[in-house]
């Protein structure tokens, strides 16, 4: 995998699979800068070093074993997005989650469209023949996400009525998929 995407900026991402020599401290940053501004994302509290390097070992074993994959995009160097990939396991394998990210400087550029269209794309070929459902899920306040799965074409399925605590409140937990 080594692929471009432009950016609306006039700038280039770089797209390639997490490997060893992504750096663990860099990875760090980009997740705690998203727990640092309470993003629309599961974690809430600041990953350590060696929590983010079980991660990320965690992440190359799943790819080695085909269950999955890290799309890293990096703009002039710098990590400014991700994008995973997963599967289900045993009778659920045909079904893959996606993930995404974007940090915060590099939003609204055409990046976490450009990167999820790319990992749909990638999808169909890593796991030998095209998932069953891709599907992702979307906290219901998050505005930008959900307009931009709707705008790829995933469709609700599921809604896990205040499932999430969040800013102070419990917010709906929505699935989604292609
Ligand atoms: C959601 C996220 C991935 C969008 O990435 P992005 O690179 O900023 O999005 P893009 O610039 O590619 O925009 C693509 C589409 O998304 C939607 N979108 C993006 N930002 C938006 C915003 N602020 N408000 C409304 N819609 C928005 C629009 O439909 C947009 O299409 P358009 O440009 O034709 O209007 C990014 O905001 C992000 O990573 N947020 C923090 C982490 C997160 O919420 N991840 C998703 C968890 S489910």
């Amino acid at each position: 995998m080594d692929e471009k995407i432009g950016l609306r900026d006039g700038r280039t991402a770089e797209v390639s699979f997490l490997s060893e020599k992504d750096s663990t401290g860099e990875l760090l940053e980009f997740i705690n800068s998203l727990v640092e501004e309470d993003a629309c994302i599961l974690y809430d509290k600041k990953f350590t070093l060696e929590q983010e390097e079980k991660w990320k070992a965690g992440r190359l074993e799943e790819f080695k074993e085909k269950q999955g994959y890290m799309l890293v995009a990096r703009v002039d160097g710098r990590l400014a997005a991700n994008s995973g990939c997963t599967r289900g396991r045993f009778r659920e394998d045909e079904n893959v989650c996606l993930g995404i990210a974007v940090a915060a400087p590099y939003r609204g550029l055409g990046l976490g469209e450009a990167l999820l269209r790319l990992n749909i794309e990638t999808s169909g070929e890593f796991f030998g023949k095209p998932p069953r459902n891709t599907y992702l899920s979307v906290f219901a306040t998050n505005r930008p996400a959900y307009a931009l799965y709707k705008k790829i074409g995933f469709g609700e399925f599921a809604v896990f009525p205040k499932w999430i605590r969040h800013r102070g409140e419990y917010v709906d937990h929505v699935f989604l998929k292609l």
